[in-house]
């Protein structure tokens, strides 16, 4: 690992970047963590964990003075969200990443850990095993799509000046502590029938959120040969659709009723949906379907992990079925304490 020095953790009030800035705290290492939530700021605090807020795309100066000092920096700050205004996707993902790299540079920070995502690579097709030099569809599906590799991009660029970056993609993250993932599923089964889009039954890629905070770990403590590389990150244990699903909801305690819908159909829909949002609220409406969520659930993609596994000693552990279940009891638990789910 860098040293007994300071570790800077963006988007620490976010999944990913909390579990990081926790794990790293447990293990004994000085944390810096920032992100611009004052309540969850607070409870990183109350964690032991020293937080300092910071808009990493407007401020610049201040985001300077969190860098000075560190020796590594886990970049995991991010707009993620299958729709929402372009300036707000470029501000998040493309500026904060061009100002988290100036600062490590300025700051000659030792290693930088950029948080990226295999949906650079998306396609409206399967995509089995992909390495990480696969190319994704000419025409990004979307503005996060975009904007993620933009932001890969000037972390390539910052590499060829000498900048120490490595670059993780993650697949879809689950776990305790996820607003993303496992509660749109469930919110999507409470309101019915969940839909399934496509006749096949394509493979699912999920990541368990101690899987990908290890892999983070891994990447700050990689050798020097490591730098400039991209890794995919999953746990390793893709699963068919219908027994992810099945599995969830089961654990949950809701019923389990799939309703099959054509792709065209669908496809037809999400793209009247997104006009609606474009047309009358300026994109600020996130619909409840748009084309990319179609496409991420109809056709599988699944990722090659053996370069984490042989560069970075990445060795994921879980079960993803029994993590997947334990979710869900934990969701089930909570409400049934009068909570809104875990
Ligand atoms: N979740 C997934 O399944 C998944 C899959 C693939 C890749 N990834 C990547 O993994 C990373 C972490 O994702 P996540 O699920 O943990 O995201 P998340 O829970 O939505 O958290 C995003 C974080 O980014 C911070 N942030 C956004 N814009 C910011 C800005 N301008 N200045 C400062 N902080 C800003 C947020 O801070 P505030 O909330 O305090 O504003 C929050 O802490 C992202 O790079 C994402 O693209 C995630």
């Amino acid at each position: 690992m860098v040293s007994a020095q300071r570790i800077l953790i963006t988007g620490a009030t976010g999944f990913l970047g909390g579990a990081v800035a926790r794990e790293l705290q447990r293990q004994g290492y000085p944390v810096l963590a920032t992100g611009r939530d004052l309540r969850k700021g607070q409870a990183l605090t109350d964690a032991g964990i020293a937080f300092q807020p910071c808009d990493l795309s407007a401020d610049p100066v201040a985001l300077r003075r969190l860098t000075d000092g560190c020796a590594a920096v886990v970049h995991a700050a991010a707009l993620s969200a299958p729709w929402g205004r372009r300036a707000a996707f470029v501000a998040a993902n493309v500026q904060a990443t061009e100002n988290v790299v100036q600062a490590c540079e300025n700051s000659g920070v030792r290693r930088l850990v950029h948080i990226s995502s295999p949906s650079v690579l998306f396609d409206f097709a399967e995509q089995s095993a992909l390495k990480e030099d696969a190319t994704g569809r000419a025409r990004p599906a979307n503005d996060y799509i975009a904007t993620k590799r933009a932001a890969e991009q000037l972390i390539a660029a910052a590499v060829r000046r000498g900048l120490n970056a490595v670059v993780l993609r993650p697949k879809a993250l689950f776990g305790p502590g996820d607003t993303t993932l496992l509660p749109r599923m469930i919110r999507v089964a409470q309101n019915g029938a969940f839909p399934l889009f496509g006749a096949g039954d394509p493979l699912l890629d999920l990541t368990w959120i101690g899987d990908a905070v290890q892999a983070v770990l891994a990447a700050l403590r990689a050798p020097s040969r490591c730098q400039g590389r991209v890794y995919h990150i999953t746990s390793g244990d893709p699963q068919p659709r219908s027994v992810v699903l099945r599995t969830i909801l089961e654990a949950c305690g809701l019923p389990v009723r799939f309703r099959p819908i054509p792709i065209a159909t669908a496809m037809t829909l999400a793209g009247l949906l997104e006009c609606v949002s474009r047309a009358f609220t300026l994109r600020r409406w996130e619909p409840p379907l748009t084309r990319y969520t179609v496409g991420a659930l109809a056709y599988g993609q699944t990722l090659d992990i053996s370069a984490a596994r042989t560069d970075l000693s990445y060795a994921p552990q879980t079960d993803v079925l029994a993590a997947l279940k334990r979710c869900g009891e934990l969701w089930r638990a909570s409400v049934q304490a009068g909570g809104k789910g875990a």
